[in-house]
């Protein structure tokens, strides 16, 4: 019998997945002596009685590198910790069954798992590499929030898609004297929001780590609309703030097996600017999950491939505990416990955010 490397993909899409899992597959498929096994939608595929696993040979995966989303699908909800069912009132509550899922990776002589997901997933593999689980972790976002990588596969895709959503604003701003404002993905993190804001050209970008002063983005307009051009274009990260302001959520707290969510930013920074007495004629776009779907582009199906081939190498290595890396030029391995630990914040002493400043963009502050 083959030795079996277990492959699931888990928490929010993003475009790249399926670069890594043919990664894996190819990479594998010069081991005779191992098979990979794709668990369907995360853990749920292993979990479930019957089992939805699907062999993931050369043929599964041919020309999957160049298509979004996950050919093993994927889930945000629930996880080995926290099962979700309901109890006899209805409410949704977790229950534990990683026991459960230990005993089902050895009955199914399955040797190692490879988890392809984010901080959340990278949680439930630190917590099963405690248990005793042979794990290799694979960084997944378009947020590109995790620290302890130079970037995340996805990213660059959502920024292109972000960026091309400001070149289109742009123009039917020109042609009716009017102030833009597109709100995009990025959680707590304004890598998105920031970066195409510079690509883009927008005159105004809202992130995160700068909280905004309201009076000063109105100011900027004014220098910017009412006595230059006649129109601008504002990009606000969801997960902007003004100063002594609140967070906008379109679902603000865990409800059932439903994660918090943001969402809202852009329409609550109209409203605020109009109470500023900023009266111009205003629309908001909300960008949403354009950013996550479709293909990669080249940049992110060569860093998810990269990827890919390192955590099977890492499974042949007995690398277990650890999450696949890009520290520029190399692609290297760094303890899961310490890549969940720091959230990657855009240093506001940076030269992206000086890049910003020096092109005359407000960033509120
Ligand atoms: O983490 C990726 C991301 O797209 C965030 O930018 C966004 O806040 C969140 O996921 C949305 O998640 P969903 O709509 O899938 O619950």
């Amino acid at each position: 019998m083959k030795r079996r490397v277990l492959v699931l993909t888990g928490g929010g899409d993003c475009p790249g997945l399926n670069a890594v899992i043919r990664g894996i597959v190819k990479r594998a498929s010069q081991e005779p002596d191992w098979e990979v096994i794709g668990s369907m939608e995360a853990y749920n595929g292993i979990l479930k009685e019957p089992m939805e696993l699907m062999i993931l040979n050369d043929k599964a995966v041919a020309g999957i590198h160049a298509k979004g989303g996950t050919i093993i699908r994927t889930t945000n909800k629930g996880g080995p910790f926290a099962w979700q069912v309901k109890d006899k009132e209805g409410k949704w509550i977790g229950v534990d069954r990683s026991d459960e899922l230990l005993k089902k990776l050895q009955y199914n002589n399955i040797e190692a798992v490879i988890s392809i997901g984010g901080d959340g997933s990278q949680r439930i593999s630190q917590q099963l590499y405690e248990k005793g689980c042979n794990i290799v972790g694979v960084p997944k976002t378009i947020d590109n929030d995790l620290r302890s990588t130079d970037f995340t596969f996805g990213f660059q895709t959502a920024v292109e898609v972000a960026t091309d959503a400001v070149d289109k604003l742009v123009t039917t701003a020109e042609s009716h004297n009017r102030v833009l404002i597109l709100e995009v993905m990025g959680r707590y993190a304004g890598w998105i929001g920031l970066n195409a804001a510079i690509a883009g050209g927008a005159e105004v970008s809202l992130i995160p780590e700068i909280p905004y002063d309201i009076g000063k983005v109105v100011k900027a307009l004014r220098k910017r609309v009412v006595a230059g051009t006649g129109f601008a274009i504002i990009v606000i990260a969801e997960g902007a703030v003004a100063i002594n302001g609140q967070r906008t959520f379109s679902q603000p707290v865990e409800a059932g097996y439903e994660n918090v969510r943001l969402g809202g930013a852009g329409f609550r920074l109209m409203h605020e600017l109009n109470e500023a007495g900023f009266k111009e004629d205003m629309r908001v776009t909300i960008l949403g999950h354009l950013q996550r779907g479709g293909s990669p582009n080249a940049y992110d199906r060569i860093l998810a491939s990269q990827f890919g081939v390192k955590a099977f190498e890492m499974v042949l290595n007995n690398e277990f505990g650890k999450m696949v890396s890009y520290k520029h030029p190399n692609i290297v391995s760094v303890p899961i416990i310490q890549a969940i630990s720091e959230y990657n914040y855009i240093d506001t002493d940076s030269d992206l955010v000086k890049t910003a400043r020096g092109l005359g963009i407000c960033l509120g502050d």
